[in-house]
Parts: structure tokens; sequence; C-alpha cells
């Protein structure tokens, strides 16, 4: 994928530097983990700070087994367990089969090598969804009944109503499932749910900007919306959660949005690493998405989503206000620093927080809750498949209230340039 970071990203800077991740061994037996898919964000990439592989060997140290890698493409599977055959992991991988599919891991599983965690790492097209080849949380329900399931975001690509179909089969099963909105694990953000609760403050608003840099997104499929389901989708994706972290659920009839387009004056782009020309003109993607809301609590939000920069660095802010107060968390990804002022002051206190990296609380947080047995422990994952289906759908809503516009203002433009040819 070249040095530049994947669509999904963040940033190329780490939270930390991940070759220096050490083990955090607690004690116990063999806790065994199944890894589906084989890409980026299970075994990492040199463009950013994602490896879950890691942060389960920090947590877990030899105590890790990783029974066997799912993934259609062998080749890529087998080479990325070869690669930990050099590193202080081995142990962890020495026993790795590898499978094409779920069905096949099921089939050949001895009952020694159940899995206590899943990890499914796929691209969302391939799963959230009930048709096949898109369901593999219908696979894993089926043939790995009630294993505990760590699933990336966003849960899905296609029409919301069968992931919520997927959602109320995950719970019908009963089965356990986290979702990857690592930044709810950041300290800044447990930071300022804490403030909120401890005095039972009211959210007012919530405000986000994220400007990406577009220069660094060279993977052709995030400029098409048929794909990626476009930049709100799957990038604003983690903003949007995190606004309904803080202020609950939105009144998703008030959704309402302009964008700039690819095909309007100012959205020209000079540096767009692909060629759009081969995309459908109706699947290209705004170049800024400017987006409004009210909250079901009646609080106001507001997003707006730029493919702007150039450059590899994002511009990220993300506030939150109630009366006398404002919380504001700047450069979440990469050196997250949360701003806060408080009633009857104008100051505001400033606090970073060295070497936090959510990617392993997230991960650290769902083995605890898998070893102590104990459903209390269970609001310790910030991110439930149920959950996340809600910012799904929330995410659709700002993507099709910005296509209305779009085609609102495109039926303008044509009714009045008719009216100026009948008027000549
Ligand atoms: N939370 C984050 O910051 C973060 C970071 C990176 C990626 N992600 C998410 O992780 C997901 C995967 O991204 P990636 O970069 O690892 O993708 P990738 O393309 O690098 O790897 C995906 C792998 O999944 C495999 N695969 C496809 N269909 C499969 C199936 N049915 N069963 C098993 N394996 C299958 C592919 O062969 C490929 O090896 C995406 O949803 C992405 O948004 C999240």
């Amino acid at each position: 994928m070249g040095s530049r970071p994947p669509a999904y990203a963040i940033q190329a800077r780490s939270f930390h530097d991940v070759s220096q991740i050490g083990s955090d061994e607690a004690p116990g037996g063999d806790f065994n983990v199944l890894f589906i898919g084989a890409g980026n964000v299970v075994f990492g990439t040199t463009e950013g700070p994602w490896n879950h592989s890691l942060r389960f060997e920090r947590k877990l140290g030899d105590r890790l087994k990783v029974v066997a890698v799912v993934d259609p493409d062998i080749t890529r599977a087998k080479k990325a367990i070869e690669a930990k055959s050099n590193t202080s992991a081995k142990v962890s991988y020495e026993q790795t089969k590898v499978f094409r599919t779920v069905e096949e891991f099921a089939t050949a599983m001895l009952s020694k090598d159940t899995p206590r965690i899943i990890l499914v790492g796929v691209p969302p097209a391939f799963r959230g969804s009930t048709l096949p080849g898109h369901n593999l949380e219908q696979q894993v329900l089926k043939h790995l009944p009630g294993i505990p399931m760590f699933v990336e975001k966003p849960v899905a690509t296609g029409p919301v109503s069968r992931t919520l179909v997927v959602s109320q089969e995950i719970g019908k099963a009963g089965t356990l499932c986290g979702v990857g909105y690592m930044l709810r694990y950041l300290q800044a953000v447990q930071k300022m749910k804490r403030i909120i609760k401890e005095h039972d403050l009211r959210v007012m608003a919530t405000i986000t900007r994220y400007a990406a840099a577009y220069e660094s997104i060279s993977v052709d499929h995030w400029w098409d919306k048929s794909r990626s389901c476009g930049p709100i989708i799957e990038q604003a994706t983690h903003v949007a959660d995190l606004s309904r972290y803080f202020a609950g659920e939105v009144d998703l009839k008030t959704v309402r949005a302009q964008t700039l387009d690819w095909d309007e004056e100012p959205g020209f782009l000079s540096e767009i690493p692909i060629n759009e020309s081969k995309i459908k003109e109706d699947n290209r993607i705004p170049r800024v998405t400017a987006s409004t809301w009210k909250y079901q609590s009646g609080a106001v939000g507001s997003l707006i989503h730029l493919a702007v920069l150039q450059g590899t660095d994002y511009s990220c802010e993300f506030e939150v206000y109630a009366d006398g107060y404002l919380f504001k968390l700047v450069n979440p990804y990469v050196k997250p620093t949360l701003y806060i002022r408080r009633p009857g002051n104008d100051i505001e206190e400033v606090y970073t927080f060295a070497d936090d990296d959510p990617f392993y609380t997230e991960v650290s947080n769902f083995v605890d809750v898998i070893e102590s047995g104990d459903k209390r422990k269970e609001s310790n994952i910030f991110s439930t498949y149920a959950d996340a289906c809600k910012t799904y759908e929330f995410t659709w809503a700002i993507r099709e209230a910005g296509e209305r516009s779009r085609a609102k203002r495109k039926a303008r433009a044509l009714w009045e340039s008719e009216l100026d040819e009948s008027s000549r």
C-alpha cells in the first residue's frame, strides 16, 4: 500500500512506539484466541499504530495461544505467522493453523483449541449483513456459538436494516461482542466522562471538526462511495461515535447536512493520489460535509468533515459543552490533549496523557471481562455491537442528508438554467 496511511486512517503517527510494547502477563493458563483476517489491523502496518496482535501479546504474554488465523488469503496469513517466529511472542504462534473460512476452522477445531475470544478484523463489506459472503458474524454464531467476538469498525457497509438483524441475533445468542471504537478508551475521554458524571452535568452541545489529509489517502476505494461508503461512514465514524458517547441518542429525523462536492468550483483538489476519473461521478466523495442534528435529550450536535488537507497529519478537535464547562479534546489520534474550562473561570486547564494506548486498553478490558466471568464487569467494554449499530445508522443519516442537499442543489441549478433558456 505504499508509504501512505490507509483510508480509514487516522494518521501515520503512533500513540507511542508499538515496537516497545512489553508484556503485562497476568497469572493463568493458556488463553486461546482466533484471528479472523490477517490484514493491517490484526498484524500491523508501518502506516499507523493499529496492530491488535501486539496488544494481545502485551496483555497475555506467553499465555496467548493464537489457535488459528482465518483468511481466504492463505499466503498473507502464513506470512504474518511466520513473521512472528522471529519475535519474542513466537511461542504464541507455534501451533497456529491457517484456514480459509470460519466453517473450515470449526470443523477441524479440537476442543482444547476452542478460542476464548474471536477477533474479527476483516473489511466491513464482509460482515454486518445477512447476505452470504457478507455475514461473518452469522458464520461465527453458527459455527462457534457462545464465543465472545471483538469486531472492527464500522460494523458494515450494507443496509442498516440487515445490520440490525445481525445485532438482534448476537443479542439473542447472548454472545459478548465489542466493537473497535478505540477513542472511547482514551484516558482523556474517560476523564471527561468522569467529570461529567461527578458533577451530574447535562451535555448541551457537541462540536467536531475532522480534517483529513487527503493527499495521504491512496487507497482507491476510499474515494469511491460505492465501495467504502464515503468518509463519514468510514472515517468520521470515530467522532460520530464519540458524539453519541457523550450526548446520547441522536434524533435521526433532525439530521441535516450540506456538502461541497467534487464538481463544484471550490471542490477542486489538486493532489488526489488516485485517478478519480475512473470512479463513477455519482460515487465520488464530498470534499466537505457539514452536519447538524438534535439529540433526543434536546442537546445540539455538529460535525464538519473535510477532505482538504495535504501532507499526512490530520487535524481533529472534539468539544463538549455543559453549563459553565467546555471540554476540548485536541489531536485525539496522535497526542491527545484535553482542555477543560470550568464554571466561574476563564482559564483552560490543560492535560496531556503520555503513552496512552487506547488500542491496548480496549483489548485489555475485554480480556479482563472474559477472564473474570463477571457480568458486572461487561460495562468495561465501552462499545458494544448494538451500540455501534446506532453509530452506523447515524453516519448513514449524515451521508444521506448530504446527498439530499446535493440532489436539491442540482435540481435547482437545472431548473434555473431551463428557465434561463426559455426566457431567451
Ligand atoms: N480502529 C482503527 O483505528 C482501525 C485501524 C485499522 C483498520 N480498522 C478496521 O479494520 C478492518 C480491517 O482493515 P485492515 O486494514 O486490516 O484491512 P486489510 O485489507 O489490511 O486486511 C483485511 C484482511 O481480511 C481478509 N478477509 C477478507 N474477507 C475475509 C473473510 N470473509 N474471512 C476472513 N478474512 C477475510 C483479507 O483477505 C485481508 O487479508 C476495517 O474495518 C478497518 O476499518 C480499524
